[in-house]
């Protein structure tokens, strides 16, 4: 495909357009069947596509691309895409190709120049797959290199979607290794105690699991080298237990690092612990770029109650249990390991669906004007972040995330007081005090005006003005010291205790002192009405605060 570039280019876009005779064709996004053995999930589901085609998008899916997460060919063709049998044609029809795995060399030679890939490449770890993918001159969007921490990124952050999948799924796969029940029970056939739980590592797959296992009714514990995730464990349900050792587990961007040795030998002893208690262990600990660390011993094992059951989720990266056999469920030492990496395409649907929402996001960032063209656009922080291949040229790593302006450093006090300096007598050094005279002046004036009024006004007045300035400086110490998100229900209740002027009707319909006149009969029963209203404005008042105010409490 020829790609017309130039007034693109001249606008400071990098827009995706087509040759003149198409310049109003949508793209069409081609969603190829996954290649990798066992692989379950498909990249887009036809609840999406009908997104992607508002979007101004045409949609083809490879037949039989979604059989196995439940997603038949006549579903995707009644959400309007169109079904094509086989991967070249997909590929060779498709202006942009939305997939999972990592792309095959069979997958990249299908690939046509101009044409934009989305999916998980692993830069770090697939060097000579990006310079193949270059060498196509085709764009590519990692998914996997999403800057997470950015929250705008989070509705496309794939990573943790899938992990929050693999996580749960990891608790039912222990579930079903495990010979018993989660939660206790006390039945006429005898007590049975809770299953112990003990999950490593309290990442989004951790978390998940540690909701999950606590939804079942286990006892779950869990610990993280990085102390920032012992309330999200406690949030979650569980127990974090602590390593007997101060060291600061957080690398940066919300990942761990490795630790040191001191620390690696306290944490052993405390797991081994854990592991002689607990019935399941289930570990998702990982390092950017590096190795699983190596969490359970053989020995750990060996001390587990026969029965128990590991299920190690880093077991791709090596595992976090010695013993563990990636992609395979093994029994050691009466113990059964769980070893499989394919947790989110367990669970295929919910998996491709979620994948599919974040894919359909990251879309409707790459299209602001729902034309069915994209704008990879450099300049959006995600967007440069997860393109990693651009029109043929690496464009990974991306530069270092920009990162908030440092605090200007504290001014010195005669820099500081300059401008001042300069109102006043031109003299820097004499500015502080200037300060201090200014306002020596000024409550001097503020006082002399008050002896004025004071000396000269009607005592009537006097009384009023008086309420009126305390009235004014109450007024502005609740407003100020009250965080802006209140400031709603704090104007609410100040209006129903301004109702207070009730008080004024109500002694206007009150029968008469001894000795006074009764006021007129128009005038009561206008305070009547004062008081309905005022009742409205008092209770609606109250009530209106209570509810906004409970918006506010978890
Ligand atoms: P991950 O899959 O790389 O690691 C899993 C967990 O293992 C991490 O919590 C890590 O601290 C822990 N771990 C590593 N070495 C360990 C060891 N030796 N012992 C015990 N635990 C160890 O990380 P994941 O789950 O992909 O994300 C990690 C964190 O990143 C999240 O918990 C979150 O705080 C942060 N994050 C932030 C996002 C955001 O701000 N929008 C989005 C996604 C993640």
């Amino acid at each position: 495909m020829q790609l017309d570039v130039s007034a693109a280019a001249a606008a400071g876009e990098t827009r995706v357009a087509v040759t003149p005779e198409t310049a109003r064709k949508p793209l069409l996004i081609g969603v190829p069947k996954e290649t990798a053995a066992g692989e379950k999930r498909v990249a887009t589901v036809p609840e999406v596509v009908e997104k992607l085609v508002k979007l101004g998008f045409s949609v083809a899916v490879e037949s039989g691309a979604g059989d196995a997460a439940n997603c038949s060919d006549d579903s995707y063709r009644a959400a309007g895409a169109q079904v094509i049998a086989g991967a070249a044609q997909l590929f060779a029809a498709s202006d942009m190709v939305f997939k999972i795995g990592v792309p095959t060399a069979e997958e990249v030679g299908l690939m046509h120049a101009g044409q934009t890939l989305i999916t998980f490449i692993w830069p770090a770890q697939n060097p000579e797959l990006m310079k193949q993918l270059a060498d196509k001159k085709v764009t590519v969007l990692a998914i996997d290199s999403l800057p997470r921490t950015l929250s705008r990124a989070q509705k496309m952050d794939a990573l943790t979607s899938q992990a929050g999948v693999a996580g749960y799924r990891a608790v039912i796969e222990a579930a079903n290794a495990f010979g018993r029940f989660f939660a206790g029970q006390i039945t006429a056939a005898g007590k049975v105690p809770p299953a112990k739980v003990f999950i490593a590592g309290a990442g989004v797959a951790g978390l998940a699991a540690i909701g999950t296992a606590v939804g079942l009714g286990a006892i779950v514990r869990a610990n993280d080298t990085r102390a920032e995730v012992a309330d999200q464990v406690v949030s979650m349900g569980g127990e974090f237990v602590k390593v007997d050792y101060e060291e600061e587990g957080s690398g940066g961007g919300g990942y761990a690092k490795v630790m040191s040795e001191g620390f690696q030998q306290a944490q052993r002893e405390m797991y081994a612990k854990q592991a002689r208690e607990v019935d399941i262990i289930i570990t998702t600990a990982l390092i950017p770029g590096k190795p699983a660390p190596r969490l359970i011993t053989a020995e750990m094992v060996k001390t587990m109650k026969p029965g128990s059951v590991i299920v190690d989720m880093a077991a791709e990266r090596g595992g976090n249990c010695e013993l563990t056999e990636p992609g395979k469920a093994v029994v050691k030492h009466g113990v059964t390991i769980v070893g499989y990496t394919d947790l989110a395409s367990r669970l295929a649907k919910q998996s491709s669906t979620l994948y599919a929402t974040n894919l359909l996001r990251l879309t409707e960032e790459l299209c602001k004007t729902k034309d069915g063209l994209i704008n990879v656009n450099m300049d959006d922080e995600a967007i440069r972040g997860l393109t990693v291949v651009k029109e043929g040229n690496i464009t990974w790593p991306p530069p270092a995330p920009k990162v908030a302006a440092a605090p200007p450093a504290a001014k010195p006090a005669a820099a500081a007081a300059a401008p001042a300096a300069k109102k006043g007598n031109g003299h820097g050094a004499a500015s502080a005090p200037m300060a201090g005279t200014k306002l020596a002046i000024m409550f001097g004036v503020v006082a002399a005006l008050f002896w004025f009024v004071g000396a000269n006004a009607p005592t009537a007045f006097l009384g009023h003005f008086t309420v009126f300035v305390l009235a004014c400086f109450v007024g502005y110490m609740v407003v100020w010291n009250v965080t802006p998100a209140l400031h709603t229900p704090l104007m609410s209740v100040t209006n129903a205790i301004s109702s207070i002027i009730a008080i004024g009707a109500l002694v206007q319909i009150a029968p008469p002192l001894a000795g006074g006149a009764a006021p007129d009969a128009w005038i009561r029963w206008m305070a009547v009405g004062g008081i309905a209203l005022t009742a409205v404005n008092m209770f609606g008042g109250f009530a209106v605060t209570q509810r906004m105010l409970s918006m506010f409490r978890k």
